[in-house]
């Protein structure tokens, strides 16, 4: 019976737990932090490749990072319409993606530099 009593108790306190850390963590809406850490991770790998001068074994990064720019307005700022800056941050961004895919792999790792500071510039304001 005790034991029926600590197992029933225990349940309920679990439960309780579970709910509260649900409600707070759902305060604030993942996907804006969860995008720009995968932007990060495509950035890391298709600098890493660039600088072994062996752009092709990321070829995809770039077009991922493409796709996801196009997601960036929808995600930020976080509940807020996107101002003209914000836009024109994400228009930049977006041109520096495409400058760096059609960079030749010896020039990479510049241009991939440069959007990084596409990266940045955003930041700076809206961070
Ligand atoms: C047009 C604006 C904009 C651009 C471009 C942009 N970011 Fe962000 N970034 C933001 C904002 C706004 C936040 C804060 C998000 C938040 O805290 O909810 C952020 C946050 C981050 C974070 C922190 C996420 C966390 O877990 O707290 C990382 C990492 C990041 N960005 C990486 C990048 C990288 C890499 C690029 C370029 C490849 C990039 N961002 C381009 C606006 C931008």
């Amino acid at each position: 019976m005790r034991y029926l009593v600590c197992l029933l108790v225990g349940l309920l306190v679990g439960a309780l737990v579970a709910t509260t850390a649900a409600n707070i963590l759902n305060r604030r809406d993942p996907y804006p932090k969860a995008l720009m850490n995968v932007m990060k991770h495509e950035l890391g790998m298709a600098s890493a490749a660039a600088d072994r001068l062996q752009c092709e074994e990321d070829r995809y990064a770039m077009s991922k990072l493409a796709m996801m720019a196009g997601d960036i307005e929808i995600a930020m700022p976080a509940g807020q319409k996107p101002d003209r800056v914000f836009k024109q941050y994400v228009e930049n961004f977006r041109k520096a993606i495409y400058k760096a895919g059609d960079t030749p792999c010896p020039q990479r790792a510049e241009a991939l530099i440069e959007l990084k500071n596409a990266c940045d510039d955003c930041h700076r304001d809206y961070r």
